[in-house]
């Protein structure tokens, strides 16, 4: 197992992050920031890297299930979930998305910070290559992930999706439409060079509460 790199504190919370493991960036801080779970929701936390989603999410949530297909990532968040006692309520898992879930597994919240960005062959060949290269176009895992996550939701359900202007928000916005998800820009940041962080959220929306 390679050692904690360094600490990072959000609110209360502090997480020590591993080599070969994500380090929370503006895009995770981003996200947890816009983060609202209510008590009782099922949560599901894809791509949990050093687990700071699920963690958090994990405070008022019923149960969180996070899952990595780093181990390293999954070693990390375990230990952090630990640090900050939330433990007893999550369940991680090392896979690719849904692989492993059950067909009938289903969520009120599914997050995911993806790997949004565009890379070209071979930058995804490290864990932490693959925690951003989202392939030419920067959209491989991320309209996987759209194609496969409509039957993982709740009927009121919520989808919280991170990506960058550079990979295409009106493709992701259509994406989700052409699978009966209605979705739409929460929050936006503004970085250096023409570029903008973008957490879009989705919903099947067929109950009149939301969540
Ligand atoms: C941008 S990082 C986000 C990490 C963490 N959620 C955060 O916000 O700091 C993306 C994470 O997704 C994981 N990942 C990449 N492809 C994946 C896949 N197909 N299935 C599950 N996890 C994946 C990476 O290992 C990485 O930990």
């Amino acid at each position: 197992m390679p050692y904690p790199t360094k600490r990072v504190h959000f609110d209360d919370y502090v997480f020590n992050i591993y080599e070969e493991v994500y380090d929370p960036a503006e895009d995770t801080f981003l996200f947890a920031e816009n983060l609202d779970v209510k008590d009782g929701l099922e949560v599901l936390d894809l791509g949990t890297g050093c687990g700071m989603l699920g963690i958090l999410a994990a405070k008022r949530a019923n149960r969180v299930i996070a899952v990595d297909l780093n181990p390293y990532a999954i070693r990390c968040a375990k230990e952090n979930s630990e640090l900050n006692g939330v433990r007893r309520k999550i369940d991680f898992i090392q896979a690719s998305l849904f692989t492993t879930l059950n067909a009938n597994a289903v969520f009120d919240l599914i997050l995911f910070n993806a790997p949004y960005l565009p890379s070209v062959e071979g930058e995804d060949a490290s864990w932490i290559g693959h925690a951003w290269a989202g392939g030419t176009n920067g959209r491989v895992v991320v309209d996987r992930f759209i194609s496969e996550v409509s039957p993982h939701l709740k009927p009121n359900g919520k989808v919280l999706l991170m990506q960058s202007t550079l990979t295409g928000i009106e493709k992701t916005l259509r994406k989700f439409s052409e699978q009966q998800l209605k979705a739409a820009v929460k929050a936006e940041k503004k970085l250096p060079f023409f570029e903008t962080l973008t957490l879009i959220e989705a919903s099947a929306g067929t109950e009149k509460e939301t969540i």
